[in-house]
């Protein structure tokens, strides 16, 4: 794939869906493509969260309590990005089963949301952004140059999550993949605080039918589509 030629125009690109239909490999690509930082904000609630486990806070106050002493940041590692909590890289640490639940807990509280909501507004200051999450197209840049909705039918999420379970040697019930992917669907958007939904203005990308290639033209011709329309 070429990388699109250097544009020193600014835009946002906000990314949201799902829980596993493969937000992070297509803002990766994308970002890639477009020249533009990508900011993986569940690395941002999957941090905290892990904060939160090693010092066994317990309780939502906890958590608030510490935020003044809690850093998440990122750094480039072999080319990759990684996420660090107070300095440290914490990416190999936040992708367990453990992790993703303390973060789907910790990511209901208002306090924590406000928390990162502001530093990922900052970032999209910096230059030309591609954000995934939950809430990037709703609550963080409500006024995004191009929103996605990434899905993709539950069966076939979980199919994928349990492939990449059993490429990393664990023996998996695909029965309860399926669970964990539908308990994850229904915590997300059912939630107080910035439930995951779809914006009125996203172009939604059901993903169940589509190879990554595909998927990945079909996002390339709406980038540059914007890109011709917003300048
Ligand atoms: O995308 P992920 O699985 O790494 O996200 C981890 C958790 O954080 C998940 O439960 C949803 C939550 N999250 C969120 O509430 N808002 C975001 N912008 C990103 C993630």
């Amino acid at each position: 794939m070429v990388n699109r030629k250097s544009s020193n125009r600014k835009l946002i690109v906000a990314i949201d869906g799902y829980s596993s239909c493969g937000k992070s490999t297509i803002a990766k690509a994308l970002a890639k493509y477009a020249n533009a930082t990508y900011v993986d904000t569940g690395a941002m609630y999957r941090a905290i969260a892990l904060y939160a486990l090693r010092n066994r806070l317990e309780t939502d106050e906890a958590v608030v309590h510490s935020l003044d002493r809690i850093q998440v940041g990122f750094v480039r590692v072999d080319g990759a990005q990684h996420v660090t909590l107070n300095g440290e890289d914490v990416e190999g640490q936040i992708r367990t089963l453990e992790v993703g639940n303390a973060a789907s807990r910790i990511s209901a509280i208002r306090e924590v949301r406000a928390f990162l909501v502001a530093q990922q507004r900052a970032m999209g200051e910096q230059g030309s952004i591609v954000m995934d999450g939950r809430d990037i197209g709703t609550v963080v840049f409500p006024n995004a140059d191009l929103k996605l909705f990434l899905t993709a039918r539950p069966e076939i999420r979980a199919q994928r999550r349990f492939d990449e379970l059993v490429a990393k040697g664990e023996s998996p019930v695909y029965e309860d993949v399926l669970a964990d992917v539908n308990d994850r669907d229904y915590r997300d958007t059912h939630r107080a605080e910035s439930p995951l939904r779809q914006a009125e203005d996203a172009i939604v990308v059901d993903n169940s039918e589509l190879t990554p290639e595909g998927q990945m033209e079909l996002i390339i011709r709406l980038y540059e589509k914007t890109l011709n329309t917003k300048h």
